[in-house]
């Protein structure tokens, strides 16, 4: 029952008690690069590895590659929340956008700044807590956060944070995993009674971290999104949901698999606008 995830936890735990010193830990062990989990290295250190990420990012995210259109954010002060190894930052950086990426973690900044530098591209790298964004008010038309804020102790702190850094009329993007998913319901059923973690005192959420990222993975409906980001000020848009590229349940036909995917996937996509 060992894995990458649960040493990752285990470690956090040994070192702290501290809650958001907790899910720092679990990042600086196992920093976001697109490479396995269970790889011992999975650091990339070199221009070519720095590409192939990319492109890793946007193969791996459908959704983004027929919908998000990063030249919109030309010209515009744009912030990335959470850049892990910076591939959206520098696609944000490559489109003309003067931008600020940054992480809680040390390993994050490390990365997506040797990545920006490696591709001679313009940005600011910061390491700094979502929940306490050290921005003045008003300092953005753009505010991006992809597989970040479930992530945090406080989502909620985040989400107040990015309506306060955000201008009047500007925009905003987050990604969050979705409740309604098969995955968060098939795999949750497979950990609690197939593993029997249910004997363990697991319930369906916290039974998550045996398979997902991070020290914390809030799921959430849309439902409450929507609730979360209006009590912020924030005026949600268009909500989509997605997945990865991968089949998402292997015995099925494979033309289900888009339907599948839009209605039931593990990715909740929120756009939202902070009304002028
Ligand atoms: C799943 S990774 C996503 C990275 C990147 N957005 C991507 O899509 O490749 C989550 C990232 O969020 C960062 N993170 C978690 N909690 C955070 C917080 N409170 N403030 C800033 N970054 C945070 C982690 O360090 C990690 O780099």
């Amino acid at each position: 029952m060992d894995n990458a995830f649960v040493r990752a936890r285990k470690l956090a735990e040994e070192k702290t008690t501290d809650r958001q010193e907790r899910n720092r830990i679990w990042w600086e062990t196992l920093p976001m690069t697109y490479r396995s989990w269970e790889e011992g290295d999975r650091i990339v250190r070199d221009a070519s590895g720095f590409s192939a990420l990319e492109h890793d990012y946007l193969e791996g995210n459908p959704w983004m590659k027929a919908n998000y259109d990063f030249s919109a954010a030309k010209e515009k002060d744009t912030l990335e929340i959470g850049c892990g190894a910076g591939a959206a930052s520098c696609l944000f950086a490559r489109n003309g956008a003067r931008h600020t990426a940054v992480d809680l973690t040390e390993q994050a900044v490390k990365i997506t700044s040797d990545n920006a530098k490696a591709q001679n591209l313009a940005m600011r790298v910061q390491r700094m807590d979502a929940e306490k964004l050290e921005f003045p008010d008003n300092s953005f038309d753009h505010v991006f956060a992809w597989g970040v804020l479930h992530h945090s102790q406080d989502t909620m702190a985040c989400f107040r944070q990015v309506s306060r850094v955000l201008r009047p009329g500007g925009t905003g993007l987050i990604m969050v995993y979705y409740k309604y998913s098969i995955r968060y319901w098939v795999r949750g059923l497979q950990g609690l009674i197939g593993k029997g973690l249910i004997f363990k005192g697991y319930n369906m959420q916290s039974v998550q971290g045996y398979f997902t990222d991070g020290y914390y993975q809030r799921h959430f409906s849309k439902t409450e999104l929507r609730r979360m980001l209006g009590e912020c000020g924030l005026k949600v848009t268009n909500f989509s949901v997605s997945h990865m590229k991968s089949k998402y349940i292997r015995p099925l036909p494979t033309f289900m698999d888009p339907w599948l995917k839009r209605n039931w996937g593990w990715l909740v996509i929120a756009e939202f606008k902070k009304p002028a």
